[in-house]
């Protein structure tokens, strides 16, 4: 195991920093950081721990500055900031582990990203050969020793070679602009999407139960697509999983409805309560802002694109919740399957009404003349809108769908 740093890496860095070349009139001045992580960020990753274990202890941290290297031999690197405690822990030992997070891992990420002594508590591990933690579970582990160490800026480069790798099957999880999400093949996503129009059309009628081979065959897919898009059915409360008969479309009546809009309604009067006349001047334009793009989306009593509509909407409920800065008043909200129920009612057709965007406008303004019971008011028309035009919807279509 090496982990010397070769005395030329520094100059070998330096020689090549200068080239910093402005073109097409763009601005010379040096780019500073808070723009820099804005603009990188837009850099779609996995997301992976980077492990090793040095003195009897255990060192895990969330990178994402991972990348494979050569194939012959096989190599890769990984760039961690030189005040993290897995950096030491790396440069003592000349080995490291890197477990790259599935999806569903998202709170593996969090806990190895914020400086604990306790991060392994409650984490499931299996050791490598030579006793580095890997994180259970994960999509893939790679194990490496350090064959050079390259600095650059506050990081160090771990050039390591490749002495064990595994691999599992599933999707990844992913990270962009801050923030954790999935990744998703675009053929995946199409299928997703027509299959969600059979729902929407009733060609799957109210608790018709739908077979995964059965899909595959009448959208002339591959079985893993027809999982993926049922999977995703269920995410969105448009089907729900049966035990026994699988795949079973969720009705969707006028009590689901009103509930559920009446719930959402419960959340915004509380909110509501507690901030106006305190909401800051940036979060009162942020909250304008959301409204804007909502209301571009439905012009003339049409919706231009009800998936954008439907995203806007649920950005913009979603950000005045969040005003009252109670995670658990927000992450009650986000459990109301609003989507699903706005998509069930208002997505089965593109027509619908300017009144929508009318009564959210009203709230908007009550918002920033703090004007609490206009604000309550305002809430609570757009509800009532909402429960009256899924009654109109479903009265086409005989009351469930
Ligand atoms: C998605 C994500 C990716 C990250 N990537 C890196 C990285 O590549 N290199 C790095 O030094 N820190 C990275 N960090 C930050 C570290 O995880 C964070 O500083 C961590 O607290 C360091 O470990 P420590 O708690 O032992 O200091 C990342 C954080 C997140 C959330």
């Amino acid at each position: 195991v090496s982990t010397s740093l070769p005395e030329t890496t520094h100059e070998e860095l330096h020689v090549h920093q200068h080239s910093h070349v402005a073109t097409d009139g763009a601005s010379d001045d040096p780019i500073d950081a808070a723009t820099f992580r804005q603009v990188i960020g837009n850099l779609a990753s996995g997301v992976t721990v980077i492990t090793s274990r040095f003195a009897d202890t255990d060192y895990g941290m969330t990178a994402s500055s991972v990348t494979s290297l050569s194939m012959e031999p096989p190599m890769m690197l990984v760039c961690i900031n030189n005040a993290v405690p897995t950096s030491r822990a790396i440069k003592e030992i000349g080995r490291y582990g890197v477990s790259i997070l599935r999806q569903a891992q998202e709170d593996v990420a969090y806990n190895f990203a914020v400086p604990r002594d306790d991060k392994f508590r409650g984490i499931g591990i299996r050791r490598s050969s030579t006793g580095i933690p890997m994180i259970d579970g994960a999509l893939a582990q790679i194990e490496c020793d350090v064959v050079e160490e390259v600095i650059g800026g506050t990081h160090t480069i771990f050039l390591g070679q490749v002495v064990s790798a595994t691999a599992s099957e599933g999707p990844p999880l992913t990270y962009f602009r801050g923030g954790f999400g999935r990744f998703e093949f675009a053929t995946n996503d199409a299928v997703y999407h027509r299959a969600r129009t059979l729902i929407l059309d009733r060609v799957y009628g109210a608790s018709a139960v739908i077979g995964v081979d059965e899909l595959a065959d009448r959208l002339d897919v591959d079985r893993t697509a027809a999982f993926y898009a049922l999977t995703r059915l269920a995410a969105d409360g448009l089907v729900r999983r049966d035990p026994t008969l699988g795949h079973v479309v969720s009705p969707f009546d006028v009590r689901v409805s009103d509930e559920t809009f009446d719930a959402r309604l419960a959340i915004e009067l509380g909110a509501i309560g507690m901030v106006t006349g305190h909401v800051a001047a940036d979060a009162l334009a942020e909250l304008r802002c959301r409204f804007e793009v909502m209301s571009s989306y439905l012009v003339a009593d049409q919706f231009t694109s009800f998936t954008d509509y439907l995203d806007a909407n649920f950005r913009f409920h979603e950000y005045l919740v969040g005003l009252a800065g109670n995670a658990l008043l927000t992450s009650t909200f986000r459990r109301l399957s609003i989507k699903s129920v706005m998509t069930r009612s208002f997505g089965s057709t593109s027509a619908t009404s300017s009144r929508f965007i009318d009564v959210q406008r009203a709230l908007v303004e009550a918002m920033e003349t703090a004007d609490r019971a206009a604000a309550e008011l305002a809430a609570r028309d757009y509800c009532e809108l909402a429960k009256a035009r899924t009654r109109q919807i479903l009265a086409l279509t005989g009351g469930t769908l």
